[in-house]
């Protein structure tokens, strides 16, 4: 089981970046406890980030045949990005969005996410901690699947 992390502009600048709004930690201290995670529940996990909306797109795009799940925080692009929308869209794999701030309590703009009616779940607000939450929602969501999969396979194998 293999999940891939994706990152957007400027959570490179995590630690540095309005701390009042986004905390102190560091995007590599994020992904190191990410990575903890995901060497004891015995999963795959890459970590991708980028200041490039194109680049973000084609990470995703190379998620398919890949990745059995995306964990993306699309940042700025969340509230733009109709490219990053329908690479979501076009993969069609299992996706949690997150964001380190509660967007809905912030300005107009940020209040609206393209990206949200193509996901799986979205987490925001619970600062880094959210994208602990979002492992533990995409290991459930990716057993759910396997165990309906292994379901329908009995179920094809019994009718044969
Ligand atoms: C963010 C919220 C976005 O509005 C903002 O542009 C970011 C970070 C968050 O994680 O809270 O860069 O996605």
């Amino acid at each position: 089981m293999k999940i891939v992390v994706v990152q957007g502009p400027n959570l490179n600048m995590l630690g540095v970046r309005e701390q009042n709004i986004y905390g102190p930690m560091k995007l590599e201290q994020i992904h190191a406890q990410m990575k903890t995670f995901a060497d004891e529940n015995k999963f795959e996990i890459e970590f991708f980030q980028s200041n490039l909306e194109g680049e973000l797109v084609d990470k995703i795009q190379e998620c398919y045949g890949d990745a059995d799940g995306i964990i993306i925080n699309p940042a700025a692009y969340t509230h733009t990005s109709i490219a990053i929308r329908d690479a979501i869209s076009a993969v069609g794999l299992p996706t949690v969005e997150v964001h380190i701030s509660n967007i809905y309590r912030r300005e107009e703009f940020r209040q609206k996410s393209m990206i949200a009616p193509v996901c799986a779940s979205s987490i925001v607000g619970f600062g880094p901690f959210g994208y602990h939450l979002a492992m533990i929602g995409m290991t459930q969501i990716l057993n759910e699947i396997r165990a309906l999969r292994a379901q329908q396979a009995a179920a094809q194998k019994s009718a044969e």
